[in-house]
């Protein structure tokens, strides 16, 4: 397993829409094992390929709260489809790793069923609700090159973009100094 380096917004590469897999062989496993590598070393808990300049639609997650000496619960999302979601929305304070230490309410679906390839590329559905639901429409969202400040006002979303900018020039400062 190697650790990947997570790309930050405004970077393009977040913007591509991501290739489905016709199968989930060794390589692609691989990835999954870095990718969840970097996820919790980041840490965070919920990771999409693209976000490590891999645009295939794959989606690591752990949800199982960090307790001392209990067994990590990855989940492996390959070739997410979303087959219905609930009328009903809720609001959700959300976070991204490609958004560093920015948080803010996202409204989603409180529902949702999506199909999709485990880690030994079996067909898998699922319907969840809770963090699962917020976490995988958030995740899903990353394959189609959408982040969740995507889905908050113009004006906010400027702004967010700003602070990460500038946070980022005085980390590169920091570096040179
Ligand atoms: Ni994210």
């Amino acid at each position: 397993m190697a650790l990947r380096s997570i790309i930050t917004a405004p970077d393009p590469r977040l913007k591509l829409v991501s290739e489905p897999l016709s199968e989930v062989g060794d390589e692609i496993r691989r990835l999954m094992d870095d990718m969840l590598e970097t996820m919790y070393a980041a840490p965070g808990i919920g990771l999409a390929a693209v976000q490590i300049g891999v645009p295939k639609r794959v989606i690591v997650m752990d949800l199982a709260k960090e307790k001392e000496g209990e067994p990590h619960k990855p989940l492996f999302f390959v070739n997410p489809k979303l087959l219905w979601a609930a009328d009903e929305r809720v609001l959700c304070e959300e976070g991204c790793l490609s958004v560093p230490d920015l948080y803010e309410e996202v409204e989603r679906p409180v529902r949702v069923r999506v199909s999709y390839l485990d880690y030994f590329g079996k067909a898998q559905e699922v319907e969840a609700d809770g963090m699962l639901a917020v976490c995988l429409q958030h995740e899903m969202d990353h394959l189609e090159g959408t982040l969740f400040i995507d889905h908050l006002s113009r004006l906010k979303r400027e702004m967010m973009l700003k602070k990460l900018i500038k946070a980022r020039k005085a980390a590169e400062r920091e570096e040179v100094e």
